[in-house]
């Protein structure tokens, strides 16, 4: 008798399928994500480790809270690639932002500030975890009429979506793009927004993968999730556009 379903089925990290990460806050000391050059450095040698050759940083714009600018970002983004130099660490490292849709995002739209953005013209965005905008049908189509492909972060990770999924696929009938969080696979924020992680790969409504790396209970995760064989069984399907970025 053999005992080996109880046996982990562990291998060897490979995120190289994935390639380029194209949500992270990585650059140090200007979001909620890590603080330090040092850092930037540490981390990023982790993740060249586990197969990435590119890694698009996107720092928050969160009204009030993370009020980046291009020149915050910038500034961070050449720190970060002086340290990441003379640590000969060899990835490259570029940087974007993750716009939060709030009053100051919609003045900016209304503004038709240049926004930034990843590869060809995607812009990166995310909601409130607590309620949607009340308007966000009318930013998403201003948005889209300025030339804009827009990547929503996380869906999987709206709560007031979990039991109205009809809602995720409306932004995919506009062309959403949608970015899963890989840790969100592993339960790392909840049965619930696993099973949403599964039904959207199910449906065929993930285009991207991301870190969302923040600190190291995320960076733990994710090497922790990319050791398990499920891990690349629930994603080989998933037809991925992170290698477009590179
Ligand atoms: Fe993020």
């Amino acid at each position: 008798m053999s005992f080996s379903f109880f046996k982990p089925r562990t291998v060897t990290p490979d995120l190289s399928f994935i390639g380029v990460d194209m949500h992270s806050h990585l650059l140090p000391g200007i979001d909620d994500g890590l603080q330090t050059p040092e850092q930037t450095v540490a981390f990023v040698k982790e993740l060249h480790t586990l197969g990435y050759k590119k890694l698009i940083c996107t720092p928050h714009i969160l009204s009030g809270i993370h009020d980046n600018t291009p020149e915050t970002i910038g500034n961070a983004l050449a720190i970060a690639r002086k340290a990441l130099a003379e640590a000969e660490v060899p990835v490259v490292l570029e940087a974007a932002a993750e716009y939060m849709i709030d009053d100051a995002f919609e003045r900016r739209i209304n503004a038709k500030e240049k926004l930034l953005t990843i590869g060809d013209n995607y812009l990166l965005i995310e909601m409130s975890y607590i309620a949607p905008p009340f308007n966000l049908n009318e930013v998403l189509f201003q948005l889209q009429v300025q030339g804009y492909k827009l990547i929503l972060a996380h869906p999987e990770r709206y709560n007031f979506y979990h039991n109205n999924f009809k809602q995720l696929e409306t932004f995919r009938d506009r062309g959403v793009l949608f970015q899963m969080n890989i840790v969100s696979l592993s339960g790392y924020y909840g049965k619930e927004v696993k099973k949403v992680c599964e039904k959207l790969i199910a449906n065929n409504m993930v285009e991207f993968l991301g870190t969302d790396m923040h600190h190291q209970n995320h960076l733990n995760a994710l090497k922790s999730i990319s050791s398990t064989k499920e891990f690349y069984n629930t994603v080989k399907n998933i037809p991925l556009m992170n290698l477009s970025l590179l």
